[in-house]
């Protein structure tokens, strides 16, 4: 049997686990300096919830989720993103109460099925903040840094942030009317954006195909209240404050459907899809929305893999600092347990204090020989002997793998 990995799943190993690994460890770093705390929560949901939450008619939840049934027969769904979940935590356990900064970020597998290209999976990796119970356009301007800052702590440069606003439940709809009346009846759409139309007329802005003829469409930033006009106002001030240069995008409206006011994209010129490497924006009414408490909210959402493209097409993490790999060995049998202790001590304390190793312990299965052979597979920097005249004398002997060269050292020296 021929087993493969399903189509848009990849295993993860060698170097881009390494890298993986390394941008969730500074992602976390950069987290918790803006006060952010981690919440984990299941891979999978009642499927209505994501339904309810990123709106019925989004690819997301026409086509792309996966849905099943358990054997009780209740509708469940692998989570094709984090919000929602987070929504469904922090009503389902009070989390206002408990966790009061209302900062909360997680970090793992997200599912959608999509037609899988470079960038693009149906399993991939998300680190996703999201800040509950400030409706502040500070709020939004600190996601937005906090999120450039995620891009920048590992070196990624070349990017650009862009934002919109959404408008809110007052102005949205006299957007919404002039979106009918602009498409109305003269202009020839495809199926999908004929059957949106009426229900949900945002959505044909995302269109792949019709967006081309779509001159002169209204701008949704000249429907704005005054109070969201004023908050996006004051988010720009706010940027430019700080340096943070961005652009705004008309026709940025997402793919989700609980935005509200602010929404934005950072994009870069070195992912050839042009997709976003984050994404994210202001969801005011979904909390209530999922029978929560009143709360406004402002969350975005970093894909892994996409950044990681981006990253070793700026050949960031080539010389990412590898653990120096140390083997134990043994050139008599009757040493072996006293070489395995010695391997455990310096698993535990490290070398002459240095814990940034990997040892590998002794095999009293191999010759000397054939564990010099494993040393040199593994890559490994030195190899610690025990091999009997030596260990009478309290001595071991080291060969260093890179140049050969063989020394002896008093085995209280090692630690
Ligand atoms: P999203 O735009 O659907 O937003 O996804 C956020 C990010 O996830 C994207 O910018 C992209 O980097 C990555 N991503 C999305 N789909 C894929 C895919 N098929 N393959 C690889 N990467 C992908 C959300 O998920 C919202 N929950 C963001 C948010 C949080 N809004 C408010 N809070």
């Amino acid at each position: 049997m021929n087993y493969k990995a399903p189509r848009g799943t990849h295993d993860i190993f060698l170097g881009d686990a390494m890298s993986i690994s390394f941008l969730e460890f500074k992602a976390k770093e950069i987290l918790k300096k803006y006060g952010f705390e981690e919440i984990r929560t299941p891979i999978f949901e009642d499927a209505d919830l994501f339904v309810r939450s990123i709106g019925s008619n989004t690819d997301i939840v026409e086509k792309e989720m996966y849905i099943f049934e358990d054997k009780k027969g209740r509708k469940l769904a692998l989570r094709p993103e984090g919000t929602a979940s987070l929504v469904r935590a922090f009503i389902e356990h009070k989390i206002y109460n408990l966790m009061p900064t209302g900062k909360f970020f997680y970090i793992g597998e997200m599912f959608r099925y999509e037609r899988p290209q470079l960038g693009r999976y149906r399993q991939f990796h998300q680190i996703g903040a999201e800040f509950f119970g400030n409706s502040s356009p500070s709020a939004d301007a600190e996601m937005i840094i906090l999120a450039h800052d995620l891009l920048s702590s590992i070196g990624i440069n070349n990017t650009s942030i862009y934002i919109n606003s959404l408008g809110c439940e007052k102005c949205r709809p006299h957007f919404r009317n002039a979106l009918i009346e602009y498409f109305g009846p003269t202009k020839d759409l495809c199926n999908n954006c004929c059957r949106r139309l009426k229900k949900n007329p945002l959505r044909l802005l995302d269109c792949k195909i019709d967006s081309y003829k779509f001159i002169n469409i209204p701008q949704i930033l000249n429907y704005l209240c005054i109070k969201c006009r004023d908050n996006f106002d004051t988010l720009q001030v706010l940027l430019k404050g700080v340096n943070c240069s961005f652009n705004i995008d008309k026709k940025l409206v997402r793919g989700l459907d609980y935005y509200t006011q602010t929404v934005f994209e950072i994009r870069s010129s070195d992912l050839e899809s042009k997709d976003t490497l984050i994404a994210g924006g202001r969801y005011d009414n979904l909390i209530k929305e999922l029978g929560g408490p009143n709360t406004p909210a402002v969350g975005f959402a970093l894909g892994s893999q996409r950044v990681l493209l981006v990253a070793k097409k700026q050949k960031l993490f080539s010389n990412l600092k590898k653990t120096e790999k140390i083997l134990i060995a043994i050139a008599n049998q009757e040493l072996f347990s006293i070489a395995f202790s010695f391997a455990i001590k310096m698993l535990r304390n490290g070398l002459k204090g240095d814990k940034n190793i990997s040892v590998f312990c002794p095999k009293n299965t191999e010759n000397l020989t054939n564990q010099l052979k494993f040393a040199d597979k593994i890559k490994a920097s030195k190899v610690i002997i025990f091999a009997k005249d030596e260990f009478k004398k309290g001595k071991l002997l080291v060969k260093n793998m890179h140049n050969g060269i063989q020394s002896e050292d008093f085995i209280n020296n090692f630690f």
